[in-house]
């Protein structure tokens, strides 16, 4: 299990087959990121990448720098324009291609400034650079802090699919400096609630509880964003790469909702977006076909209306569209799709019992 030390930061530490990293969750931390690295990791380079995107860039990239450069590190900026379409090869050519022209080489490091679409896309860039190079992590939004930073899972999407071309590359270490999303538009603020609620449904009822308290939620961050790096840092540790099914558990709502995010054309939903309605699939299918009662799975769906994201699909996007973007996900294996549900709020399980017929027929429920 992941080791918890509460304070400001709270420390979680994960232990992984070669991997152990720490965690931070508090305020204010952004400035103090070297004698984090310097406390929390063996890195001792002082050549560094800074990858941002170009509305995280002008919000948080003089501080981090300035506090960089005050400690003797060589930062090099490289920003990327903000949005999920710079998820891509093209963009992670272009960032190694500039931290070659910096003059960086493989004993040099990355640090991931920003959302989820950063830390995959930075993340990989590490992964690759010089066949490996140490990466920190520090997520900016609320997906990217509870979820995506943590679990070394990075990569980008291609025309025919999210997420298809990528490495595991576990983080040295993660700061979550949750001050960050006192400047995140609403609507990317509540969209990070869809993984969240997703980490309630599958392991942990309690938190739903603290999710429901919408009115009080922001004076509350770094208790959120702690427990859910907590269920995260702990399915990581059960099945770091996937293989036992544990791991697996995480793409609830993923399937038909990465089928969603494919078929809008990453642009059209925010991620969380996608997912929320991916979600909303999942849910009622966990009623139809195993034991989860139809209260418990309108209490994860009435979170998700209290963070306004969408429960019903807008009629123009085509079901086939959706299908067939769903069928080249990761999840299909040999045609045969591995479809997570939920028995009861706070456990979930892979089934292999869920039909094509059925997700349809799911998929059409969603328009209303
Ligand atoms: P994102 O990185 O695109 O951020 C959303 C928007 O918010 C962007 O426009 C960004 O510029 C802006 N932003 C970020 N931080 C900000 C801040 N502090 N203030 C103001 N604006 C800010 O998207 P996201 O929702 O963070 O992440 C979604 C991505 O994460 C998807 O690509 C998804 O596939 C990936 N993801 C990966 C994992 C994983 O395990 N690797 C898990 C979940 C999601
Ligand atoms: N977000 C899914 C995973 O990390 O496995």
């Amino acid at each position: 299990m992941p080791q918890i030390t509460t304070g400001n930061p709270t420390s979680i530490s994960l232990s992984l087959k070669n991997d152990d990293y720490t965690v931070l969750v508090g305020a204010d931390l952004l400035k103090d990121t070297p004698s984090l690295i310097e406390a929390h990791t063996g890195i001792r380079s002082k050549a560094v990448a800074v990858v941002t995107d170009s509305t995280v860039g002008p919000l948080y990239a003089e501080t981090l720098l300035t506090s960089l450069k005050g400690a003797g590190y060589e930062p090099v900026l490289i920003t990327v324009p903000a949005g999920e379409a710079s998820k891509s090869m093209e963009q992670v050519t272009e960032i190694c291609r500039e931290m070659l022209r910096a003059g960086l080489d493989r004993k040099s490091f990355l640090i991931a400034l920003g959302g989820g679409v950063i830390g995959d896309l930075a993340g990989f860039a590490a992964a690759i650079f010089q066949r490996g190079i140490p990466c920190v992590q520090i997520p900016t939004t609320i997906v990217s802090q509870v979820d995506s930073s943590v679990g070394g899972k990075t990569g980008v999407n291609t025309p025919e699919g999210k997420n298809l071309i990528g490495a595991f590359h576990q983080p040295q270490l993660v700061i979550a400096d949750v001050e960050t999303l006192s400047t995140l538009p609403d609507r990317e603020f509540n969209e990070g609630f869809a993984e969240i609620i997703k980490h309630a449904g599958i392991r942990d009822e309690s938190l739903l509880t603290l999710v429901e308290q919408r009115d009080t939620i922001k004076e509350n961050l770094i208790e959120l964003v702690s427990r859910n790096v907590v269920i995260k840092a702990a399915v990581v540790e059960e099945d770091e790469r996937e293989t036992s099914g544990t791991r697996a558990l995480l793409n609830f709502g993923h399937t038909i909702g990465h089928g969603i995010e494919s078929a809008g054309g990453y642009g059209r939903f925010l991620h969380g977006e996608a997912i929320s309605l991916g979600l909303v699939a999942a849910i009622r299918l966990s009623v139809a076909k195993s034991t989860l009662s139809e209260a418990e799975g309108e209490r994860l769906i009435q979170s998700l209306k209290t963070y306004e994201l969408p429960t019903v699909l807008e009629s123009d996007l085509e079901e086939e569209a959706i299908l067939n973007a769903m069928q080249r996900d990761k999840k299909f294996e040999a045609g045969q799709i591995r479809f997570v549900l939920l028995d009861k709020l706070g456990n979930a399980f892979v089934s292999s019992d869920v039909t094509t017929d059925e997700i349809k027929a799911a998929i059409r429920d969603l328009r209303g």
